[in-house]
């Protein structure tokens, strides 16, 4: 089992850490003696998890409230966490939700909000923070895509396209920060036990009632693990990594045609 770099002295920045795989996160990494910040927008949750998890492990912990959807957020957590003097050695952007149905029929306020959340936040928190660890020296970026990422969803379709963003986007910067001491890791989870299918409204539909759904710990240990030994992919769960491959093989129209079979109500 890999562990983190002792020497290091800077904490872990996790978002969407109120639930779920953040949740899992900030738990593993506080056991391996990680400093936490804590973020999302349920402050009474992160409250929760900060006394639990920081008792635990007697780790140093943080919690800043804030939404990613609103355009001052990645600002806001900064700023809170300078005030705080928390070096952030680790950045785990997590924070992201899904909405189910026909594009045209989803309102386009939640869509313009996932794509804020879920991407452009992640990209300005990733700079913001990118620019403490070259300045030390060192850093681990850990950004949560999905399975998603490899093909177009119909009926998840600004959703799917913003996690081939992260997932694009996180390879290309690693791939510039070869040799700089940062790494950036993406995780790749399929469907997995959290408040996700129940928050995108799809728990009636074929993936969201998936027998095969992954638990939650595993998922975050994969993602913790590949992101403590710098591996650019990870991608849990032996179905997940075949159901990733395939789209190489297989022509675009019958990528979309399963994607959309697999996304329609049960
Ligand atoms: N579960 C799956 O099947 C699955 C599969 C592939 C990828 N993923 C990805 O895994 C990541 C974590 O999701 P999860 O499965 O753990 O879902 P979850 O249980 O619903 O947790 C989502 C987390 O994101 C936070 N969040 C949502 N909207 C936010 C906003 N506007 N501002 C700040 N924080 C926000 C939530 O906190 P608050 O509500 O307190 O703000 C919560 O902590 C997401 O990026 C998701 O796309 C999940």
């Amino acid at each position: 089992m890999v562990s983190r770099d002792r020497e290091s002295r800077g904490g872990v920045l996790i978002t969407g850490a109120s639930a779920g795989i953040g949740l899992e996160l900030a738990r593993r990494a506080a056991a391996d003696g990680w400093d936490l910040a804590l973020t999302a927008r349920n402050l009474a949750a992160l409250e929760v998890v900060a006394g639990d998890v920081g008792q635990k492990h007697g780790v140093r912990t943080v919690v800043v409230p804030a939404d990613l959807a609103d355009l001052t957020g990645p600002a806001r957590v900064q700023e809170e966490l300078h005030r705080a003097d928390f070096a952030v050695d680790f950045l785990v952007n997590n924070a992201g939700f899904g909405t189910w149905g026909p594009f045209v029929e989803q309102s386009l306020e939640s869509q313009l909000s996932m794509l804020q959340v879920n991407a452009v936040a992640l990209t300005e928190l990733t700079h913001r923070f990118l620019a403490g660890m070259r300045e030390r020296g060192r850093g681990r970026i850990l950004n949560v895509a999905s399975t998603a990422a490899f093909q177009p969803g119909p009926d998840m379709a600004v959703y799917f396209a913003s996690k081939a963003y992260v997932l694009h986007f996180s390879e290309a910067l690693a791939h510039e920060l070869r040799g700089t001491g940062i790494t950036v890791t993406t995780l790749c989870p399929g469907p997995t036990e959290t408040e996700f299918q129940d928050r995108a409204g799809m728990t009636d539909t074929r993936v969201g009632a998936n027998p095969l759904m992954m638990d939650v710990g595993p998922v975050a240990e994969a993602g913790y693990q590949a992101a403590m030994v710098g591996r650019s992919i990870a991608v849990p769960g032996v179905a997940n990594r075949v159901g990733s491959l395939l789209p190489r093989f297989i022509p675009r129209r019958l990528v979309r045609a399963a994607t959309a079979f697999i996304n329609s109500p049960r």
